[in-house]
C-alpha cells in the first residue's frame, strides 16, 4: 500500500470509529454500559488508542494531517462521554430522591412587629389625609424645647429627662419638634403625622425603655376644632381596633397645646368591663394631645388669629403591646427570634 492510500485508510477507520462511539454512546442505560463505552473506546487498550499507535506508519506530510483529525475526535469523544455520566449521575440522584420527606423549611425574616403597627398607623393616617414627615433623632434645644413653648428651666423640662449632647443638642425626647420643622417649611393647610425614635434616661422596666417610638400628629387649618381632634383620634382607634372601641379625653397640661389633653382608649382586653390590665378602670392610657398653643404659631409665623390646630402624640410600643396583648417592653429590643417568628 502506499502512504497515501495508509492516510486514507486511516481516515476511514476514524470515521468508523466515530460511528461506532456515538452509537455505543446512545444505546447507555446504566453506568455498566457507560464503563463498556470507556474501556471499548477511551482507555489506554481502546479503539482511539490503537488509531493512534497506527499514526506511526505514515509519511511526515500525512501525518500531522490524520494526527490533527484523531486529536479532535479524540477531545470530542471525551467530552460527549462526560455528558452522558453527568446526566447519568443526575438521573440517579433524582431516583434516589424521596418527596415524601418533609422538606427543610427556608428561615424567612419578617418585619419587627413595632414597625408592623407603625405600618398600620401610617397607612390608616394617609387614607384620612395625612402626609408622613421625618425629622432628626439629634434635635437642638430649640426644636424638642424652646419652640414647644418649653423655655429654660420651665418645671416642664422635668417631665422628660433628657439625654444632652454638647452644644445645645438632645437626642429628641419626643416626635413634637417635627411639628415646628413641618410648619416652618409648609404653609397651612398642614396634616401630617411623624413617626420615629426618641430617647429618655429612663431605667428599663416592664414599661420603660430609653429608645422607644412615637407618632406624632398635627393638624392646622382655618376653623379646626378639638372636635376634629376627638372626630380623628377616635376615627384612628376604631380602624386600629374595631368599631367597639371608644376614646375618652381627660383636662391635662402640655406647653405646646392649649386646652390640653390625655386621652384614653377603652380596654381592649374586657371591653371596658374592668380588668387587672386596666386596673378596673375600664380604659386604657395612650397619650397627650390638644390645640395648638398660639405661642407656638408664634415660632413659626403662623397668625393664630387665623388659624388653629390640633396636635396629638402616640407612643407605638404601648399600641404595639396592647393589640398583641405584650406585657414587657424590653422584649422588642431583644431579638429573641422565638418572639419575632411569631409575626
Ligand atoms: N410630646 C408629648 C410627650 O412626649 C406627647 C404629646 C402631648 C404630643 C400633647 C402632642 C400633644 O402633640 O399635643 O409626652
Amino acid at each position: 500500500m502506499t502512504i497515501l492510500e495508509n492516510a486514507q485508510k486511516i481516515l476511514e477507520q476514524i470515521n468508523e470509529t466515530k460511528d461506532n462511539f456515538q452509537l455505543a454512546l446512545k444505546s447507555v442505560k446504566s453506568k455498566n454500559d457507560l464503563e463498556s463505552v470507556r474501556l471499548m473506546f477511551l482507555s489506554k487498550k481502546g479503539e482511539i488508542q490503537r488509531l493512534f499507535s497506527v499514526l506511526g506508519k505514515l509519511g511526515p506530510t500525512d501525518r500531522p494531517v490524520v494526527g490533527a483529525e484523531l486529536n479532535a475526535f479524540r477531545a470530542a469523544a471525551q467530552s460527549d462521554f462526560e455528558l452522558v455520566q453527568q446526566s447519568l449521575l443526575t438521573a440517579e440522584k433524582i431516583k434516589d430522591f424521596d418527596v415524601t420527606l418533609p422538606g427543610r423549611m427556608p428561615i424567612v425574616g419578617s418585619l419587627h412587629p413595632l414597625f408592623q403597627v407603625l405600618d398600620e398607623i401610617k397607612i390608616i393616617f394617609t387614607e384620612m389625609g395625612f402626609r408622613v414627615e421625618q425629622g432628626p433623632e439629634i434635635e437642638s434645644d430649640f426644636y424638642n424645647f424652646e419652640a414647644l413653648n418649653i423655655p429654660e428651666y420651665h418645671p416642664s423640662r422635668d417631665m422628660q429627662d433628657t439625654f444632652y449632647l454638647p452644644d445645645g443638642y438632645v437626642l429628641r425626647t419626643h416626635t413634637s419638634p417635627v411639628q415646628i420643622r413641618t410648619m416652618e417649611n409648609q404653609k397651612p393647610p398642614v396634616r401630617m403625622i411623624a413617626p420615629g425614635k426618641c430617647f429618655r434616661k429612663d431605667t428599663p422596666d416592664a414599661t420603660h425603655s430609653p429608645i422607644f417610638h412615637q407618632v406624632e400628629g398635627l393638624c392646622v387649618d382655618k376653623g379646626v376644632s378639638f372636635a376634629d381632634l376627638k372626630g380623628i383620634v377616635q376615627a384612628f382607634a376604631q380602624k386600629l381596633f374595631g368599631q367597639e372601641m371608644r376614646v375618652r379625653f381627660r383636662p391635662s397640661f402640655f406647653p405646646f397645646t392649649e386646652p390640653s389633653a390625655e386621652y384614653d382608649f377603652s380596654c381592649i382586653f374586657c371591653k371596658g368591663n374592668g380588668c387587672k390590665v386596666c386596673k378596673k378602670t375600664g380604659w386604657l392610657e395612650i397619650s397627650g394631645a390638644g390645640m395648638v398653643d398660639p405661642a407656638v404659631f408664634g415660632f413659626v409665623n403662623y397668625d393664630p388669629d387665623v388659624y388653629s390646630g390640633y396636635a396629638f402624640g402616640m407612643g407605638v410600643e404601648r399600641i404595639a403591646m396592647l393589640k398583641y396583648g405584650i406585657h414587657d417592653i424590653r422584649i422588642f429590643y431583644e431579638n429573641d427570634t422565638r418572639f419575632l417568628n411569631q409575626f
